[in-house]
């Protein structure tokens, strides 16, 4: 969910502003996407690499990512369940105050009976992590000395059953990846948008969609 401090900077508004801003807009992209029949939607919440940002602006990140997993009355009002992908919170390295852990796992809990759309949220998530921690899992499964399989990488990602992606979506003009998803976005389309992403709107998410079935 790209470009909040661009969205912010052009309006004269201070940083923290365009992070509000973008979470208000995942609440709508979330409400677009479950009326569209989105079985699976998956956003970069917060990286690995985000913590080295100002005190400050971390700070107001992390408030609303509290927000967005409190939001538990209109998720379940759109039959949306909430999963989460991240570093898991007893690892070596793991930055996820207690807080943000409460809220995610009472987020997990009160929506866990619903049955439309997943939205996983990734907060403190970075795939080289990820893939890092699947292969030390996979290879310490091993009795002896064979080969680790795609199935098992597969197998030890934090959400393995998240579905392969079809539709990867970058916003605010910028055209790379950045350490998300690399091993579930094999063979996906790109989506690549010069809207920030408070300005990722209905018309944004069907030109996105279009995409899955697309040649
Ligand atoms: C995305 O907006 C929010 C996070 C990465 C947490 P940015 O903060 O990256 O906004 P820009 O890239 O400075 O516009
Ligand atoms: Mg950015």
């Amino acid at each position: 969910m790209d470009g909040n401090g661009r969205w912010a900077k052009r309006r004269g508004l201070p940083r923290t502003e365009g992070h509000t801003a973008g979470e208000e807009n995942l609440a709508e992209v979330v409400r677009v996407c479950a009326s569209r029949n989105v079985g699976w939607l998956t956003v970069f919440g917060f990286s690995t690499e985000n913590w080295v940002r100002p005190p400050a602006e971390v700070k107001h990140i992390l408030s609303l990512h509290k927000q967005l997993f409190g939001r538990v009355e209109e998720l379940n009002a759109n039959n949306v369940r909430i999963q989460w992908i991240g570093r898991p919170f007893d690892e070596p390295g793991s930055k996820t105050p207690g807080f943000i852990q409460k809220a995610i796992v009472q987020a997990i809990e009160d929506t866990a009976h619903n049955t439309g759309m997943v939205l996983t949220v990734a907060f403190d998530y970075g795939s080289r992590a990820e893939l890092l921690r699947a292969a030390q899992l996979s290879l310490a499964s091993h009795q002896i000395d064979q080969a680790v399989s795609t199935q098992e990488i597969s197998s030890h990602l934090y959400a393995p059953s998240l579905p392969p992606v079809d539709v990867v979506v970058r916003t605010s003009g910028e055209s790379r990846i950045s350490n998300f998803m690399l091993w579930q976005i094999q063979g996906a389309k790109v989506y690549f948008t010069e809207r920030t992403w408070p300005d990722f709107d209905v018309n944004e998410i069907d030109r996105a969609l279009k995409l899955v079935h697309a040649r």
